[in-house]
């Protein structure tokens, strides 16, 4: 289904193009790939307005990280969203977004698990997120909004803050769309090298080497997941064996297991669920 979406730049231009319909929400920082459509055909259906908002939000990027460098692709972002289907188009400016400026304002504390993983390793990252989802939400007003499962902890936390806040937002999440083999993809792929693009696709075999040792509990899994990474020419920032809302794993439960390494200068994500034996 192709349309030819409305770019709306203001809360006002964006209220009348949405009138009174229910709505569905693909929040994005642009720069967007066959992840990005996988979540706007998921969302398509959800509700009787699809909105794509592109917005690379200054405030979830620690002084250092790649905010400048971040790649922009508005034109054929476009494209991509009306192939997609999708009705509004909302671009922000910077100003739209954080009319008070970018520090000294309100924002939305992560509470405890914002600390952890990639809280852990990016400090600021999760109250940044949170801060412009939250206001992305005020604006867009959607029933339904649809996050990737590749960034399980923004996932998890959007979740959660949709719950605790009282948003009324319905947050819903979409498997992770992978190359040929495996790697999950992501806007900063486009950034490894040839040799990088290669080792980084022990990201997503740890994780199947993982999951294969799921059987033989937690244990087993952490180290058939270890040996592949410890093969791999990569910075391993953590491996992680979590339950589904990333409290402590349970034998013969649901469960999560996560990466993070940086592989040359690109940081590479990537999760899976898996369902633990044993009993440790
Ligand atoms: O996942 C992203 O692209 C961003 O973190 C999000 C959710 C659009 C907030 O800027």
């Amino acid at each position: 289904m192709t349309t030819t979406p409305v770019i709306a730049r203001t809360r006002a231009e964006l209220a009348a193009a949405r009138g009174g319909s229910s709505v569905s929400f693909v929040p994005t920082m642009g720069a967007l790939h066959d992840g990005h459509v996988q979540l706007l055909k998921h969302a398509r259906p959800l509700g009787e307005t699809l909105v794509a908002s592109i917005f690379v939000n200054p405030t979830q990027f620690a002084p250092g990280e790649d905010f400048e460098d971040y790649p922009r692709t508005f034109d054929a972002d476009l494209e991509r969203c009306a192939e997609a289907g999708v009705d509004i188009v909302l671009a922000p400016a910077v100003a739209t977004m954080y009319p008070a400026g970018l520090v000294d304002t309100v924002t939305v504390d992560p509470g405890p698990l914002g600390t952890i993983l990639e809280g852990a390793i990016r400090p600021t990252h999760f109250r940044g997120v949170l801060t412009v989802v939250s206001k992305l939400f005020g604006l867009v007003r959607p029933d339904v909004a649809v996050f990737g499962e590749k960034d399980y902890q923004q996932l998890t936390l959007i979740r959660q803050m949709s719950r605790e806040l009282a948003l009324g937002v319905d947050v819903v999440g979409c498997p992770t769309v992978r190359e040929a083999d495996g790697l999950a993809m992501s806007s900063r792929n486009r950034y490894l090298a040839d040799a990088e693009r290669r080792t980084a696709s022990a990201l997503s075999a740890a994780l199947r080497a993982g999951v294969a040792a799921a059987a033989e509990g937690a244990d087993a899994v952490l180290a058939a997941a270890h040996a592949v990474l410890d093969g791999a020419d990569l910075d391993l920032d953590y491996l992680a064996l979590t339950d589904p809302e990333l409290g402590a794993a349970v034998p013969g439960h649901e469960a999560r297991l996560l990466v993070a390494a940086r592989v040359g200068k690109p940081r590479l994500l990537d999760n899976t669920g898996l369902t633990l034996g044993g009993t440790r």
